[in-house]
């Protein structure tokens, strides 16, 4: 397979930790792909600087000022103009127009801050995520990249990483916690699209070997 184009999507006040891990992993080769935009629904994004800092072009495409049906057709318009292979959410905080979801089907990804199908739906992201997960007593947490459709956090499962929850834990020690496998998920889940290994059957999404 050739190198991929990426394009990643952010938004409101996102610091894109996330997006970070994904330019710096095609930066230095270990993913074969290039991010060749990072869009972004308000100036004044956190992450579009540092993606700018890092060389990489930034857009901004803003929901609020142009109405959903507009803001379907401009993302569409951009991602086609820049022609990407790939689409990635990264604390994109809003459902992503359905017109894009079937245009770029199978070719989306979304990464979320808890082992799906717990802890997701509207209105489950941050600090909320990591209070429910406390709250229910379990002893394990984790991340999860997924395919996106377009219900918010219920498309097929590429990849999930987990990590433990301990005494003394408070949402925030939890939320670094899952953050740092984020982005090693994230880069994870990338790389095996890149590499043509994902497979979607269903609910599931098959990891094939690699090319011989
Ligand atoms: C991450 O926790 C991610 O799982 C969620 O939003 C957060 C974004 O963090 N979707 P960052 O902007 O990538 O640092």
């Amino acid at each position: 397979m050739m190198s991929i184009r990426i394009a990643i999507l952010v938004s409101g006040h996102g610091r894109g930790s996330n997006m970070a891990a994904i330019i710096d992993a095609c930066q230095r080769g270990e993913i074969d792909g290039q991010v060749v935009l990072v869009i972004g629904t308000r100036d004044e994004a956190p992450a579009l600087q540092r993606a700018t800092e890092k060389g990489v072009s930034t857009e901004v495409v803003s929901p609020s000022k142009l109405g959903e049906e507009e803001y379907a057709r401009r993302l569409l318009q951009t991602l086609g103009d820049a022609q990407v292979d790939l689409v990635c959410l990264a604390g994109f905080m809003r459902l992503l127009p359905p017109p894009v979801v079937h245009a770029y089907a199978g070719r989306v990804m979304n990464i979320h801050p808890a082992l799906l199908p717990l802890f997701g739906g509207k209105g489950m992201y941050g600090e909320h995520v990591h209070r429910a997960v406390l709250e229910s007593g379990m002893k394990v947490s984790g991340c999860t990249v997924h395919f996106v459709d377009e219900p918010y956090d219920t498309g097929p499962i590429i990849v999930q990483r987990c990590v433990p929850i301990e005494e003394e834990d408070t949402w925030e020690t939890l939320a670094a916690r899952v953050l740092a496998q984020e982005h090693q998920a994230y880069v994870q889940a990338v790389k095996l699209f890149a590499q043509g290994r994902l497979r979607v059957e269903g609910r599931r999404v098959r990891i094939l070997p690699p090319a011989p």
